[in-house]
């Protein structure tokens, strides 16, 4: 593939998301911040424009996208619940998800209409659908006037980007633009719901805790996290390795095997109470020892800085790397979405 130049447009300047609208409007990629991770953008209705994020992240042709579009009105739309399994069902679920969550991030997945092009769903007959909480996300998709897919803005495999930055590392040369709007609120992606039984069924954990789903609906149920055979599950992105920064060897480690690895020469990845108890049990970490990051105990913190902290490591040239297994600690935070990324970054 050709490179491109990559423009880095600072989305303070107004001028620049009308810029990054008439790129997407002639079917260029433009990479833009939402509050979760940044996102690939393409229009999503237009499949040589959706062909080339498929091109430009490597990403097998087997994983669908999902379309953003600015309010749930235009989310209904790209509908069509007489095709659900259980019609009634499905609108109720839309029309509880949609009013608790949206804008915000939670993905829908329901039966689609016949415009979406195949190769945005990757052929199957269920769309992927949010209206994302992020204001530079929003007014472009207010210009664009059109819904606009967008999976994570990284090349496929390889960590998610929560900074314009971040886009750079993989994608640079690969897309026509990246609108920087500083880093992402949340640094985790959408949780992912089908609704389309009537009964939800979450695809992918992510910044909605399971307990905010289970409010909603008592009856929902998810998969086991870090799970790798998703085909039945129905959201085939999740078979593929995922989050993986270029580090030769990653490890997830227990705390009560930390220990080991204190004065060793590997790279850590902790919580700041796990690096606390280490230096009180066995002494500060040696100055010749690798790279330490220290991320909050609090999971929402924790989420907003792991994949900077995957680039860092990757930056640093770390060959070693130990990813602390942080704890399940109830399906009220997001102990359990972080774990599911720790798992899928440590199974190269
Ligand atoms: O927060 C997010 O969701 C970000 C921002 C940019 O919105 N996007 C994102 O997209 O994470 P991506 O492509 O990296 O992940 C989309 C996930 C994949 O696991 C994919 O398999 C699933 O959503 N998905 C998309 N369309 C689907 C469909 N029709 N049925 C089932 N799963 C679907
Ligand atoms: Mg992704």
């Amino acid at each position: 593939m050709s490179l491109l130049t990559t423009s880095i447009l600072d989305a303070s300047k107004n001028d620049n998301i009308i810029l990054a609208s008439q790129i997407l409007k002639q079917k260029g990629l433009v990479a833009f911040p939402t509050e979760t991770v940044y996102g690939l953008g393409a229009l999503g209705l237009d499949s040589e424009a959706v062909e080339r994020i498929f091109i430009a992240k490597q990403r097998p042709p087997h994983n669908p996208l999902i379309l953003h579009v600015a309010n749930s009105l235009a989310a209904k739309n790209l509908f069509n619940f007489a095709e659900c399994s259980n019609p009634d069902a499905a609108q109720l679920l839309f029309a509880k998800f949609s009013k608790a969550f949206w804008p915000g991030p939670l993905t829908l997945v329901c039966n689609k209409n016949s415009f979406i092009p195949n190769i945005t769903t990757a052929g199957l007959n269920k769309v992927a659908v949010r209206v994302p909480n992020h204001p530079i996300a929003l007014q472009l998709l207010k210009l664009v006037d059109a819904p606009i897919a967008a999976p994570s803005a990284n090349a496929s495999t390889r960590p998610s980007s929560t900074s314009a930055r971040h886009v750079q590392i993989t994608l640079d040369g690969k897309i026509d633009a990246i609108l920087n709007g500083g880093s992402c609120l949340h640094g985790l992606e959408s949780t992912v719901v089908d609704i389309s039984s009537g009964i939800p069924q979450i695809l992918r954990l992510g910044a909605v805790s399971i307990e905010s789903i289970l409010k909603i609906t008592p009856n929902a149920t998810w998969k086991s996290i870090g799970q790798t055979t998703h085909e039945s599950s129905g959201s085939p992105g999740l078979t593929d390795k995922h989050y993986a920064p270029k580090i030769n060897q990653i490890e997830l480690v227990e705390f009560a095997n930390l220990s080991k690895h204190w004065k060793s020469s590997a790279s850590l990845l902790i919580q700041t109470k796990s690096a606390i108890a280490l230096e009180k049990q066995l002494g500060p970490r040696p100055i010749n020892s690798g790279k330490v990051i220290i991320l909050s105990d609090n999971t929402a913190e924790y989420a907003k800085n792991f994949y900077d902290a995957l680039y860092q490591f990757e930056l640093n040239e770390t060959s070693h790397l130990i990813l602390e297994k942080i704890k399940k600690k109830n399906k009220s935070d997001l102990s359990l979405s972080i774990l599911d990324r720790l798992i899928r970054a440590s199974s190269i």
